[in-house]
């Protein structure tokens, strides 16, 4: 494995070495975007840290998926108050989500430290925002892909936004429509990234199966990144259960490099609610689905999202969710409280607080149960995992695995399986 390596000296020469600080909240697309605006500080010469005290610019990438989410970004720039009072020459960005939805105007109202404002749809502009404050990038080239660079695992960015309309979702409206990445720039992309040591490529898109390039399907895409030389494991997500179709399911048991793992949200196992969140599939559509990859591809790991407490989910509705856990095999499952995300006094639960966290505990607990039983059923079997650490890596199912020797960072091995601790395999380098 390549080292990261470091940026050379800062601009100005002898000057002191600047630094920027990124806090991230949210979903992959953020953790993506904050990796390239990495990129975009490195290319002025900065280095990253994660102590405000020694940040010379700070970052914050904010997420409004569910109003907690957002709580937490402003409550975060709220803090931000001292360090700018430490250091009044330091830059101050707020980006992502919850600045698209609450707007320049009224973050730099209620905060007027802030410097500046980008929001997820303008998020191809940031380098414009960070030149406005900085100044371009300077010629002498920094090479921007030494900051925060995972020496393992990259993401690359295939869509932005999302054209359906489920309805508890705000990310349409922050994000926008969808919108495609070309082809060209999405195997360009990737390949700088496996050049620069991953060995795992994760693209990424709210709908990332809808994508279509021209005629070209997402299958087709997937072969394009599955030949790029010195790529060992492709992953992808989120994809949406209705844009699967069995040119995928051939190419998921053709190709080993496809990771044998799918983050599948199915958000509710009843019917009645599925179809209130316009989510565009039954509880038997999505389990057939699931059996039909099931049936190319034996041991297929899928996790999901659950929603409890959408409003009108009566408790016949939620014991359909926890069963619909049972029956899915998922080896992981994120569940949220429904939050509104509309002025619509209708999208708003009728169940109390109590009531609500009564359910996502029942739900939590059965998810915990049900995850170790599927994780145990890896025991006895062999792995192909790629190493994070000597000791630690991911197995293609997606599942922690920890070694005692026998890894190394960047490295594929096969690992017989010897046990499992809590929610992480362990065994032995073969
Ligand atoms: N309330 C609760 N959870 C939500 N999610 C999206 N919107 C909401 C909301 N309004 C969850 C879904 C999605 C995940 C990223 O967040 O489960 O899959
Ligand atoms: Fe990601 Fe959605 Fe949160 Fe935006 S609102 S960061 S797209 S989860």
């Amino acid at each position: 494995m390549q080292k990261p390596q470091k940026p050379a000296s800062p601009p100005v020469p002898g000057g002191p070495a600047r630094r920027v600080c990124i806090i991230t909240f949210g979903c992959q697309m953020n953790e993506a975007d904050s990796r390239d605006i990495a990129a975009a500080f490195g290319r002025r010469g900065y280095t990253l840290t994660d102590d405000l005290k020694k940040a010379d610019a700070v970052v914050v990438n904010t997420c409004t998926v569910r109003q907690r989410a957002e709580d937490k970004a402003i409550s975060q720039i709220g803090r931000l108050r001292k360090w700018k009072l430490a250091k009044p020459e330091g830059k101050l960005f707020i980006v992502g989500c919850a600045a698209q939805k609450l707007g320049g105007k009224a973050i730099k109202s209620r905060f007027p430290f802030v410097d500046e404002v980008s929001g997820a749809k303008a998020i191809e502009y940031f380098e414009d925002a960070l030149a406005a404050q900085l100044g371009p990038a300077p010629e002498i080239g920094y090479p921007d892909s030494t900051l925060f660079r995972s020496p393992q695992s990259a993401y690359v960015t295939i869509m932005r936004g999302c054209s359906l309309k489920c309805s508890y979702c705000i990310v349409p409206a922050v994000r926008g429509p969808a919108v495609f990445l070309p082809a060209a720039a999405i195997l360009k992309d990737a390949a700088a990234k496996i050049k620069a040591g991953a060995k795992e490529i994760v693209l990424l898109g709210q709908t990332v199966n809808a994508w279509r390039g021209g005629k070209a399907t997402f299958s087709e895409l997937l072969k394009k990144v599955l030949a790029l030389p010195g790529l060992e494991r492709l992953r992808f997500m989120s994809p949406h259960p209705l844009y699967f179709d069995d040119a995928f399911t051939a190419l998921l048991a053709a190709e080993p490099k496809l990771s044998r793992y799918l983050h599948l949200p199915v958000q509710s196992g009843s019917d009645r609610i599925l179809k209130a969140m316009r989510r565009g599939y039954t509880r038997g559509q999505y389990l057939a689905l699931l059996e039909r990859l099931r049936a190319a591809v034996p041991g297929l790991a899928v996790s999901t999202d659950f929603i409890v407490g959408y409003p009108g989910e009566t408790e016949a509705d939620f014991e359909e969710t926890l069963s619909l856990l049972r029956e899915g095999r998922f080896s992981m499952a994120f569940c949220f409280k429904y939050s509104p995300r509309s002025d619509n006094p209708a999208m708003v639960s009728h169940l109390d607080e109590p009531a609500m966290e009564a359910r996502l505990e029942r739900l939590l607990s059965a998810v915990k149960k049900n995850s170790r039983v599927i994780l145990n059923e890896r025991i006895g079997k062999i792995e192909e995992v790629l190493f994070e650490t000597d000791t630690y890596g991911r197995t293609s199912g997606n599942f922690g695995c920890r070694v005692k020797t026998g890894g190394a960072p960047g490295r594929m091995a096969q690992v017989f399986i010897e046990g499992a601790e809590r929610n992480t395999l362990n065994g032995k380098v073969l």
